[in-house]
C-alpha cells in the first residue's frame, strides 16, 4: 500500500473513532500537516458535529474553515476533548518528534489545551529513538545565530537555519512570526530532559520534542492495515 494511501486510511480511522467516542457538541483540537489534511477531509461531513475546533496552523485554519467548520481563536476556549495531529518520529512511550511543518508551537499549546492527544500516522513514523527525524526549535530570529551556537556547542549536532522548499534564499517564517532551527545528529535518550532543557535557553520559543505531554492513542498504518495503540 502506497504512503498516501496508509495516510488515508489513519484519517478515516480516526474519524471513526471520534465518532464513536467522543460526544456531540465538544470542541476538537487539530493539528497541521499532510496527514491531518486528510484527517480534515474525511472529517467535513461531519463539521456540525462539534461546537468547533482550535487549530494549531494558518494551513489548517483555512481548510477547516473551507469546509464550514467553526475555528475558534484558543484564548475563546477553556478546554478541549482531543487533539488530532501527525508526528515526524513516534516511539514506543508515545513520545514524539514534531514541527516538520513548522508549526511546533501551535501544536504543543493546543495539545497541551486537549484531554487526549490522538496521534495519527503510517508506521515510518515509528522509532525506537526520537532523532533521525531533525530537531525543530522555533526561535526568536534575533537569538538564531547565539542558540545554534549553544547547541552546536552543548549537544553536538548539526544546526541549520531552515529556508523556504520553494525559494532557497528565503527564511521560513512561522505563523508567529518565528524562525525555525532544525538539528540533525542526535540520538535522543531522554526526551523528557531533553525538552526541558532545551526550554530553558533564552530565545526558544519551543521545541519539537513532545515528550512531557506524549500521545495518548496512536492510529498507525502499514501496508498490513491499520493499528490503534493506548499508551
Ligand atoms: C507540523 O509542524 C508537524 O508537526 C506535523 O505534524 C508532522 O510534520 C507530520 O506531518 P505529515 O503528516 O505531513 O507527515
Amino acid at each position: 500500500m502506497h504512503q498516501d494511501e496508509q495516510k488515508a486510511l489513519v484519517a478515516k480511522e480516526a474519524v471513526s473513532l471520534i465518532l464513536k467516542e467522543i460526544p456531540e457538541g465538544e470542541i476538537l483540537g487539530i493539528g497541521t500537516g499532510s496527514t491531518v489534511n486528510l484527517f480534515i477531509d474525511a472529517l467535513a461531513p461531519h463539521a456540525n458535529y462539534f461546537k468547533g475546533v482550535v487549530s494549531s496552523s494558518d494551513a489548517s485554519t483555512a481548510r477547516l474553515q473551507g469546509h464550514g467548520f467553526h475555528v475558534f481563536d484558543a484564548n475563546e476556549v477553556s478546554s478541549i476533548v482531543a487533539y488530532v495531529d501527525g508526528a515526524d518520529e513516534i516511539n514506543p512511550l508515545g513520545q514524539m518528534m514534531k514541527g516538520g511543518g513548522g508549526a511546533l508551537t501551535r501544536e504543543k499549546i493546543v495539545a497541551s489545551m486537549a484531554k487526549q492527544f490522538i496521534c495519527i500516522c503510517d508506521s515510518t513514523k515509528q522509532v525506537d529513538i526520537l532523532g533521525k527525524f531533525p530537531l525543530p526549535l522555533e526561535v526568536i530570529p534575533l537569538s538564531s545565530a547565539h542558540i545554534q551556537r549553544i547547541l552546536e556547542q552543548r549537544f553536538g549536532g548539526q544546526v541549520s537555519l531552515r529556508h523556504t522548499k520553494n525559494q532557497s534564499s528565503q527564511i521560513f517564517v512561522t505563523d508567529n512570526g518565528g524562525w525555525i532551527l532544525d538539528v540533525s545528529g542526535l540520538k535522543i535518550a531522554h526526551p523528557k530532559e531533553l525538552e526541558t532543557e532545551l526550554n530553558q535557553i533564552p530565545g526558544v520559543i519551543c521545541n519539537g520534542v513532545f515528550a512531557l505531554n506524549p500521545a495518548n492513542t496512536l492510529i498507525v498504518s502499514s501496508s498490513a492495515g491499520v493499528a490503534r495503540i493506548n499508551y
